[in-house]
């Protein structure tokens, strides 16, 4: 039989994450904040899916004809049945990257997204990904990636090696790859028990194994447990994308977009000597000791003049998605919280709290006596869109023709709620994206979408589902005794979604 995985963790499958950076309409407000050219959205690549979360919400919320693979055979079966629940969904493959890249029926892509994989896969298959984006990526094409980044990953280097040595060596013949992962971590904790000198020199590590040891054992075996793990620089992250002729854009972490709030005066100071914006960059990661980098890079980056600024960024359009109270006046950078200055973030917010989606244009003419520079105003909603509170939203005939398509996804989103929780989110037309949706919130939809009209029949209509099935709610880390501790915590959820979440739920055309 060959072996088709290249040394990848593939007997485990990878969790049901989305990530945001990987919709291209989010790479808007930093390409904008970057002054550089906005790309088209014609079609787009995701390489690696995963589940294929993400490329299924985004080819349902998105005019965009979205493209790409991932080789597990079980992912690719479960993204595809995903893709099936909608017309025109997206469509996806369970090749190798070097059999998908070597396709001929392939369009050229606008955006080609690869979240996570960078950095877990050969030499080899990094050269197939390069050639991939030098052929496929047009002029003017966004490339998202993201990758462990060296300085950051430097002390732990050593560490994963040993994991990876234990788990080859000393785990019984036949363990699965969650038992290698459990027997390698118990091993690292008997090591750091003992004081050796690594962990004295690196005081960090132990922190860091706390952190592990608390993390879902398929993410790990996917994170830790691969053949190929290779933290890159972003110099040679540079040097390495060079031959498909791509430039760095920006970082795709709109924090990142506030350097004060990473970086003190006398940092900043340091980085603006430096003329190489490549050095510069690689200097930066010393600063913040970066271990994982999002970026956006462009094929033929395109600088703006102010007009156009100004003019592509005032016909931006943001939605509130977050409850108004829920949203705190503090954002945490690597130089610990930082205060929102009321005089800015609070009109925005009180302007927004309503979720209806306004261009950057009507927001600044709504708060015009508040005197908000346009830049201003461009760092405060990246700021906002960071924590979750505001979201980058389409123009009205893309939400009303991604509709459908949503309600299509969601349904079996939904159905699929009923038996488990593994999928926190539900796709929106207005965002081209997910929102973010625990199980149980998922289920009071269900019960308003048969009708439920109140939360107490909302909390009835869940406690049968989870009733049927033996389950009872975890509280505190023990399961409620009995239907009524189970009704009482249910309605209280319920409440709290009525009050809380549907307006803005239903604003986002979830619902
Ligand atoms: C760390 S996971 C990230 C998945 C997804 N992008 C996410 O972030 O949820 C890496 C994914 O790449 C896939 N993969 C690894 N090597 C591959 C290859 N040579 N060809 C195709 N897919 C590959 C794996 O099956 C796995 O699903």
């Amino acid at each position: 039989m060959t072996d088709w995985t290249g040394g990848y963790v593939a007997d485990v499958g990878y969790t049901y994450g989305y990530y945001g950076e990987l919709n291209p309409l989010r790479a808007r407000l930093a390409l904008l904040s970057a002054n550089l050219a906005l790309p088209k959205s014609g079609a787009a690549c995701e390489l690696g899916f995963g589940q294929g979360i993400s490329a299924n919400v985004h080819a349902a919320g998105s005019g965009t004809r979205w493209y790409g693979t991932d080789f597990n055979p079980a992912q690719a079966n479960f993204a595809g049945h995903l893709a099936e629940s909608f017309s025109g969904g997206p469509q996806l493959f369970d090749q190798s990257f070097a059999e998908f890249c070597a396709r001929d029926d392939l369009p050229d892509f606008d955006f080609i997204g690869l979240h996570g994989i960078w950095s877990w896969i050969s030499d080899d298959n990094r050269a197939v990904i390069v050639d991939f984006l030098r052929r496929k990526l047009k002029v003017g094409g966004v490339l998202y990636i993201s990758y462990n980044t060296q300085p950051g990953w430097a002390a732990m280097v050593p560490v994963r090696d040993l994991l990876n040595q234990h788990a080859d060596m000393l785990a019984p013949a036949g363990a699965g790859v969650v038992a290698r992962v459990e027997g390698a971590l118990a091993f690292a904790k008997k090591l750091w028990a003992v004081n050796p000198a690594f962990a004295r020199n690196n005081p960090q590590i132990a922190e860091r194994l706390k952190k592990i040891e608390a993390m879902d054992r398929n993410y790990l075996a996917h994170e830790y447990f691969n053949r190929d793990w290779v933290p890159m620089s972003f110099a040679d992250m540079a040097a390495a994308l060079a031959p498909a002729k791509i430039d760095f854009a920006c970082s795709a972490t709109y924090l990142d977009h506030l350097p004060n709030l990473g970086m003190t005066q006398e940092q900043l100071a340091l980085l603006d000597e430096l003329p190489d914006p490549v050095f510069r960059q690689s200097t930066r990661d010393f600063m913040v000791g970066q271990q994982f980098r999002r970026d956006y890079w462009v094929k033929g980056a395109r600088k703006l003049n102010p007009l156009e600024y100004r003019e592509q960024l005032r016909a931006q359009r943001v939605v509130m998605v977050a409850p108004r109270d829920s949203v705190t006046m503090t954002v945490k950078g690597v130089l610990g919280e930082a205060t929102l200055t009321d005089a800015i973030y609070r009109p925005i917010l009180d302007l927004m709290s309503d979720h209806q989606v306004r261009g950057v244009g009507e927001i600044e003419h709504a708060l015009r006596e508040h005197a908000i520079p346009l830049a201003s105003l461009h760092q405060a909603l990246m700021v906002l869109t960071e924590k979750a509170a505001l979201a980058p939203a389409h123009d009205e005939a893309t939400i009303a023709a991604a509709r459908p398509r949503t309600d299509q996804l969601n349904r079996l989103l939904l159905d699929r709620a009923r038996g488990s929780g593994e999928i926190n989110y539900l796709a929106s037309p207005v965002l081209g994206g997910a929102v973010t949706l625990t199980r149980f919130p998922q289920l009071f939809i269900l019960a308003i979408q048969a009708g439920k009209a109140s939360p107490e029949e909302w909390a009835a209509y869940v406690l049968q589902i989870i009733k049927g099935q033996g389950q009872s709610i975890v509280k505190d880390g023990k399961p409620l005794q009995g239907d009524q501790a189970n009704f009482d915590e249910l309605l209280a959820q319920a409440t709290e979604f009525g009050s809380q979440r549907l307006a803005g739920l239903r604003a986002l055309g979830v619902l």
